[in-house]
Formats: C-alpha cells, structure tokens, sequence
C-alpha cells in the first residue's frame, strides 16, 4: 500500500467510507466552481478577485490600506473567565488558548507578530478553529507549514487539537496532525487532570460542507460529563443546544473583519442571530464563545475589529 492509500485507509477508519466519500466529492464540488468557466455557473474566482481588487485600490486611494494590514497584525489578546456549572474543581482557572481562522499563508508580516506575542503566553491547552489557507481552494502547503511554525510558539501542556474549517481540504489533515495537532473529525477526546475530567469533542466544517455531525463527536462522552464542542462556525448553535453541550467554541465570521466603529459588521458569513457572530454569548442552556479570528481572509485588512487570541478560562461554579 502507497502512502496515498494508507491515507484513505486511515481515513475511513476515523470517519467511515460514507462521510469520507461525502466530503471528497463536496471538495470537488466547489473547487470546480471556482475554476469553472463557461457553462451555467455565475459564480467564479475572477468576479471574487474583482471586488476584492477593487477594494484594494478604493483602500489605497483613500488611503487606509496600509492602517488595514497593520491592524491586521495587531493581536488583541482575550482573556474570557467561562463559568461552567458543575466543571471539576481540578480544572478551575484552566487555561484554552485558541487560534481561530488563521489563514497562515498570507499574513501581513508573514506570522513574525503572532509568534513573538504566543511565545509569552501560557496555556495549558491548546485549540485551533479551522481556516489554517488563506482561500477556499489552491495550494495548502505553505499554510500547513506555517501553521506548523506558529504552534512550536505555543506552551500548552494538555496538547493541541483542531478542527477543520470551510477553507480547508480533508487533505490538510496528515500535515497538521504531523506538527502535533490532533485534528478531531466528529471525534473527541478525554481530558483529565488530577484524577478529574471533561469532554472535548470536535465537528468536521457545518457552514460549507455540512459534514459535521454532532451527535458521533458526543457518542463517547459520559452524558453527565463537561462538554466543550469546537465547532468552525457558530450556526451548529441549536444543534449543540440540543445535544447538550455545555459550551460552544466557535470562531469562522471574523466578527465582520471590516466594520463600522464600534465594531458593528456589516458581514459576517454565517445563518445565526448577530449577537453569535463574535465574543460571549448564550444560547439557551448553551453557552459559547466566537472568536473574531486570529487572521483574516479575503483582503488581508482589518477595521475597527482586531484580530484575536484567546484565552478561556475555566471556572467552576456549583
Ligand atoms: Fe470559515
């Protein structure tokens, strides 16, 4: 067996044949949108490029272009006490440090920023939200290799899991497990901590490819267990309700990536109320958190709405 069949093989054994064959076709899919010219589809890279092009220029006649890509650079950091409602008292002041929407490949000062402001942060798990490349489709090596560059800048004790985003090919999944990031598709993970627990389970991308499957992700999980879901995109919030998560966390909308003042977006891709496009939120019996994004996307420039690292900090209420 080649190392391409190993792949798929190991590969079906995670996630099965059905969700495997499911995901390579909707890649296909899509991938043939873009690069599609002629026939009956209006929906092409060329139009796409144009209004970000135009875009450009209308920043740089302006001139904000250049204060755009700095604030993209320009991490604010988190700090978001998670109060959990019978979470073991070992976890209390447990540190997650996520990464959300990275586009690692095209970022402004090629990743020098984040590294040096991870490398005096602590945590003592790490997280990543998907949306490691910078487009939808195209190359992903350079993405993976940076990736791979700003998680060695990481001090996480309990390991580093992810998930995959819309942006993001089943494929990248050997490159980043292979850094040391566990990628859980509709999977989870125990983690334990003098003797305590809780739940960390991860869905494969709902916004694009609708491959996520909450239900599998939780199938481990003890009913009364803490459960924390990453989910790429916050529009799983009623299906997390349902399943009894206990907390969501989300990242994909980039909280608007360019807003108005006071951080107002004007769009945000994704199908959920406002109030769950950035920050802390609750959904009923959910509480979640989304996250504005670590990079950007599209035109690398952000406005009134900075770039984001985050630290959930667990506590332990009764
Ligand atoms: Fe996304």
């Amino acid at each position: 067996m080649n190392i391409e069949e190993d792949f798929y093989q190991n590969l079906i054994h995670r996630v099965g044949k059905d969700h495997l064959i499911k995901r390579l076709i909707r890649q296909v899919n899509f991938a043939a949108k873009f690069y599609a010219k002629g026939g009956y589809t209006s929906f092409h890279i060329e139009n796409m490029e144009l209004i970000y092009i135009f875009l450009k220029y209308f920043l740089k006649l302006i001139g904000l272009y250049k204060r755009g890509l700095k604030n993209s650079v320009d991490y604010k950091i988190e700090q978001i006490p998670v109060y959990l409602k019978n979470l073991p008292p070992q976890f209390n002041n447990f540190k997650i440090l996520q990464l959300s929407d990275m586009h690692a490949n095209m970022i402004y000062d090629e990743g020098r920023g984040l590294i040096n402001t991870l490398k005096k942060l602590k945590a003592d798990l790490c997280i990543l939200t998907g949306d490691y490349r910078f487009l939808t489709h195209g190359s992903y090596k350079e993405a993976i290799e940076q990736t791979k560059e700003i998680v060695k800048a990481i001090d996480a004790t309990h390991g580093f899991w992810g998930i995959l985003g819309n942006h993001d090919f089943i494929e990248f999944v050997p490159g980043l497990e292979d850094s040391g990031i566990k990628i859980l598709l509709n999977e989870s993970v125990k983690v334990q901590k003098d003797g305590a627990e809780f739940y960390l389970a991860g869905i494969d991308d709902a916004h694009l490819y609708s491959c996520h499957d909450i239900y599998k992700a939780l199938s481990g999980v003890p009913s009364k267990a803490i459960t924390i879901l990453l989910s790429h995109t916050p529009e799983t919030f009623v299906e997390a309700n349902e399943a009894g998560v206990d907390y969501l966390v989300c990242g994909h909308t980039h909280g608007g990536q360019i807003c108005l003042p006071g951080g107002v977006h004007i769009f945000a891709n994704a199908k959920c109320p406002r109030k769950l496009c950035s920050g802390l939120w609750r959904y009923k019996n959910l509480l979640g958190y989304t996250s504005r994004g670590t990079g950007s996307s599209s035109l690398n420039v952000r406005f009134f709405c900075p770039p984001e690292i985050t630290i959930h900090e667990l506590k332990s209420t009764i």
